[in-house]
């Protein structure tokens, strides 16, 4: 790709606008984008105004930029993502059913627990995870299992620390952390109790593919408090029905 005067490619330009945007930070002006994404104001302007006239970027009344539904579109039509979380979907209706509780669907994703997909109720327990979001490896039960089940070299990166301390029950000492994979992998699945919010616990249980590698975490969270049978219970039981739609 062409590079530009200040020698950055056009893709790395636009990644760097893109990811301007957070789940927290879905809408801003022409400015804002080009100040956060290191670009001068004229070539920002320039440059927004062409994702705009593509779709890739939308333009709202007050002139606000988010993300374009054209890129949703492209983005999520033909994605791995897509066929995995239409295989969970009916499982995971039926654990929220279930359990009444906020359920989520996650993949590894450069180092973090990414959620693709996340079913709540109205009066269920407080939950930080997002459509989109991501959370730490170390500190949420998705992300113990994801873990637990990655490659050897992710593992022993973050294990190698630091590991930040999200809530006051978070592992953050290494063997801790070596201690809790291997439990994870030997009961099938996690318990994090309030180790990224005090007053929950997340559950999380492998999701495999049709040759048994683990491709996701299922997770529910619920008040610290509350008991786990039955939650596992539902979360295993989803696993397995996703596994065999995976493989139809
Ligand atoms: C977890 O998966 O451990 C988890 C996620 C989000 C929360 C609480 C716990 O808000």
């Amino acid at each position: 790709m062409a590079n530009s005067p200040t020698g950055d490619s056009v893709t790395e330009r636009l990644l760097r606008v893109l990811e301007t945007f957070t789940p927290t930070r879905t809408v801003q002006t022409a400015s804002q984008i080009g100040r956060r994404a290191g670009l001068p104001s004229s070539t920002a302007h320039r440059f927004i105004g062409e994702l705009i006239e593509t779709g890739l970027l939308e333009r709202d009344e007050d002139h606000r930029i988010r993300v374009g539904m054209r890129l949703w579109e492209l983005a999520t039509r033909s994605s791995a993502a897509l066929r995995l979380r239409q295989a969970a979907m009916p499982a995971m209706e039926r654990v929220q059913a279930r359990v009444g509780e906020h359920t989520q669907l996650a993949i590894l994703e450069q180092g973090e627990a990414l959620f693709l997909e996340r079913l709540s109720s109205p009066d269920a327990t407080s939950n930080i995870t997002r459509i989109a979001g991501r959370l730490p490896l170390h500190a949420s039960s998705s992300g113990l299992v994801l873990l637990a089940h990655a490659p050897a070299e992710l593992q022993e990166r973050i294990l190698t620390g630091p590991l930040a301390a999200l809530a006051r029950a978070t592992i953050t000492e290494p063997a801790a952390l070596r201690r809790k994979l291997a439990e994870i992998r030997r009961l099938g699945h996690a318990i994090a109790p309030g180790y990224i919010e005090d007053v929950a616990t997340g559950l999380a249980v492998p999701v495999r593919d049709a040759s048994g590698a683990v491709v996701a975490a299922l997770s529910v969270v619920i008040a610290r408090d509350a008991a786990v049978e039955a939650p596992l219970e539902a979360l295993h039981r989803a696993s397995r029905d996703i596994q065999g739609a995976l493989q139809a």
